[in-house]
């Protein structure tokens, strides 16, 4: 199947940016930096597996584990629930691997560029009023999220989970969510049920939710025990020790340039730098843009806050002269952290959270 038929199946537009047939993996095109919320045809995926068929009609979610009533719903049921709305920006923790991967190689992993976030308006019901039914014991520290989908790693097949801290998971942000930009959630979006887990990583929003699992310790599935963990420099696959590293969840502070594209040309004089930034759990607080590798900053304009949980979006004017250009960008989140230099002092052998500044590189005349 060619990449575009394969993306028209998926409901995805003609020129998504495909990053791997099999599985599934695309990012939107550069025009999706037009809106605020992503529409779902230019939404990003990322698929560990293939996409599950699945029956909505016989369709169950169980609840188990260290739980006091564990018990199964079918979504009939959950759609019968008060249905609540969250803006919220999905973002892969392999966002900007690609920046890494022009350091030193890291084989075996998507080469993303800028392009593994999006936003949308998700539709469902909050976690944690399911939970509240099963009534968590005090050992039921950590809820474990299992898919419906498989994926194989080491000669094993098993399925793709993970886990959130049960602090979390009781936040009202958090959603078991069937519908996205008020439509019926896509197949390749995890239909008929995923989790949305505003502010983290992405992998943590478990698609083709089935079984959510109370437990005293995190998840011991591979994306929790293994992938999705960051690393020391110095580490790599020969000498890894997994359960030394640190389980990712919350995202840090980052921020790209929309447009000028890199390698765009530009005319002389005033131009209009755009782009997005976001920061996890934290807001954002201020965007600083440079033409000057960093030496001097101009503060950008951000567009109000739509959503505590989505990206914001800014604007800087900045006077060009002549010549070749890079233009380097910035963001400060409430608890005053920004973004480090260069991708050198993020790179992790896995190719997770690189927050560097973003740069472009123009021509201008
Ligand atoms: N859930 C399942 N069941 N299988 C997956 O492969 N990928 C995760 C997460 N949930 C994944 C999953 C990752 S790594 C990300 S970034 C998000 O889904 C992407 O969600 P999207 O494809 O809807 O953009």
């Amino acid at each position: 199947m060619g990449e575009s038929s394969r993306s028209r199946r998926f409901g995805k537009a003609a020129d998504i940016l495909v990053r791997q047939d099999s599985p599934y993996n695309a990012g939107p095109p550069p025009r999706a930096a037009a809106s605020f919320l992503t529409p779902a045809d230019l939404f990003f995926v990322r698929n560990h597996g293939g996409i599950p068929e699945i029956d909505p009609r016989t369709f169950h979610l169980t609840i188990e584990g260290r739980v006091k009533r564990p018990f199964r719903i079918s979504l009939e049921e959950i759609q019968r629930l008060p249905r609540v709305t969250v803006t919220a920006t999905l973002q892969c923790a392999g966002n900007r691997r690609q920046e890494l991967m022009e350091k030193r190689p890291i084989p075996g992993e998507l080469g993303w560029g800028t392009e593994a976030i999006s936003t949308a308006d998700w539709g469902g019901v909050p976690l944690r009023d399911v939970l509240a039914v099963a009534d968590p014991e005090p050992e039921g520290r950590h809820v474990e999220l299992i898919g419906l989908d498989e994926t194989e790693r080491h000669g094993e097949r098993f399925a793709f989970g993970g886990s959130i801290p049960l602090d979390k998971a009781r936040r009202p942000e958090v959603l078991l969510a069937y519908e996205m930009n008020g439509q019926p959630l896509h197949p390749v979006h995890g239909a008929p049920l995923r989790l949305v887990v505003p502010g983290w990583i992405g992998a943590r929003s478990v698609k083709w939710l089935t079984r959510i699992n109370l437990r005293e310790s995190p998840s011991e599935n591979y994306f929790q025990a293994k992938a999705y963990r960051l690393f020391p420099p110095g580490v790599g696959p020969e000498n890894v020790v997994w359960d030394d590293g640190m389980m990712l969840g919350e995202f840090n502070v980052s921020s790209v340039i929309t447009s000028p594209a890199d390698g765009e040309t530009v005319a002389p004089g005033d131009t209009a730098v755009r782009g997005w930034a976001f920061a996890g759990e934290r807001r954002i607080s201020r965007v600083d843009v440079s033409t000057d590798g960093g030496r001097s900053w101009i503060t950008a304009a951000l567009e109000p806050e739509r959503s505590r949980w989505a990206w914001r979006r800014w604007e800087a004017r900045v006077d060009l002269p002549p010549g070749p250009c890079e233009i380097v960008c910035r963001a400060w989140d409430t608890a005053a952290q920004t973004q480090p230099e260069n991708p050198e002092q993020v790179w992790n052998f896995k190719g997770y959270m690189n927050n560097a500044w973003h740069r472009v590189k123009i021509s201008v005349g």
